[in-house]
């Protein structure tokens, strides 16, 4: 397993189990129980996804110390309106069982931001949360945060995979010591990124699977990669990606798939 160094010094597991649309019970439970059984350290939520007890269940049937687990969750858009970011997430906290959290996201640039990302840093300085950061932010939302931040978000999560590389948003975020999160990394439901020709073709040339190959794609370019599976078979392969390399020839042919073709919602429009 691969960790990275997020800007504030905290380390994190580069590959996460993602549960977007994982159904709460035994679904989420039994998947996170799984994957820290195949040696995922890392799990990724939301309060919107609405399973966050079954994450703090699957971390606790898992048997090991949630200390070792690195744990995200994510601040949704109705409180940032609202401005309930420090009662969001102390409902977070007692969901989950837990008492404190590892990453906590502004989950998407929602009016209010701003004021969230004040509140964010006070629960940070708080010691509640080892590290702050964003998702679904643009350039311009983190050009705009930055007139005010006193602490550099430590990640931006936001979607990535072969057919969306997404690439000015991680230019900005290397230039500015942010880590990369790619949500939807397989392409999400879909997109067709596990069927295209050229990724089969390198699956058949390393003896790995597609999602094996994109999710190394990932990895090679420094990216954290959140694949989501409820199926236990898909948990474990998606973790086996730490014993081949692509070639700087072969990374160049997935990055020559991007057509800037995004899957999920825009942050320049959502509406929810
Ligand atoms: P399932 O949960 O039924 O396994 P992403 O992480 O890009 O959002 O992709 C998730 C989608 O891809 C889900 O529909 C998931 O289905 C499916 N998936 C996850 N892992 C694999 C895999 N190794 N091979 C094929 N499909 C996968």
């Amino acid at each position: 397993m691969n960790y990275i160094t997020l800007n504030n010094g905290v380390k994190i597991p580069q590959i996460g189990l993602g549960v977007f649309r994982t159904p709460d019970g035994a679904d989420t439970a039994n998947a996170v129980k799984w994957a820290i059984e195949a040696g995922y350290r890392h799990i990724d939520t939301a309060k919107v996804y609405g399973n966050e007890k079954s994450v703090g269940e699957g971390i606790r049937m898992s048997g090991i110390d949630r200390r070792d687990i690195f744990v995200t969750t994510k601040l949704w858009n109705e409180d940032i309106r609202q401005g309930r970011t420090k009662e969001a997430f102390l409902q977070s906290l007692e969901d989950m069982g837990l008492d404190y959290i590892d990453l906590y996201l502004i989950h998407w640039p929602a009016n209010g931001y701003e004021k969230a990302w004040a509140d964010m840093e006070d629960l940070y300085k708080a010691g509640k949360i080892k590290a702050i950061g964003v998702s679904n932010f643009n350039v311009h939302h983190l050009e705009t945060l930055s007139e005010n931040w006193t602490v550099v978000p430590a990640v931006n999560q936001i979607e990535i995979h072969p057919y969306y590389a997404n690439i000015e948003n991680v230019e900005y975020a290397k230039k500015n010591g942010i880590a990369i999160e790619a949500y939807s990394p397989l392409g999400g439901n879909g997109a067709g990124t596990l069927e295209n020709e050229v990724i089969i073709a390198l699956a058949d040339k390393y003896g790995k699977t597609p999602a094996q190959i994109v999710l190394r794609w990932e990895l090679q370019r420094g990216i954290i990669v959140l694949p989501k599976s409820t199926h236990q078979e898909r948990i474990i392969s998606n973790f086996d990606v730490f014993d081949f390399e692509l070639s700087d020839g072969d990374m160049n042919a997935i990055n020559e798939l991007n057509k800037n073709e995004k899957h999920g919602s825009d942050p320049e429009t959502f509406n929810f």
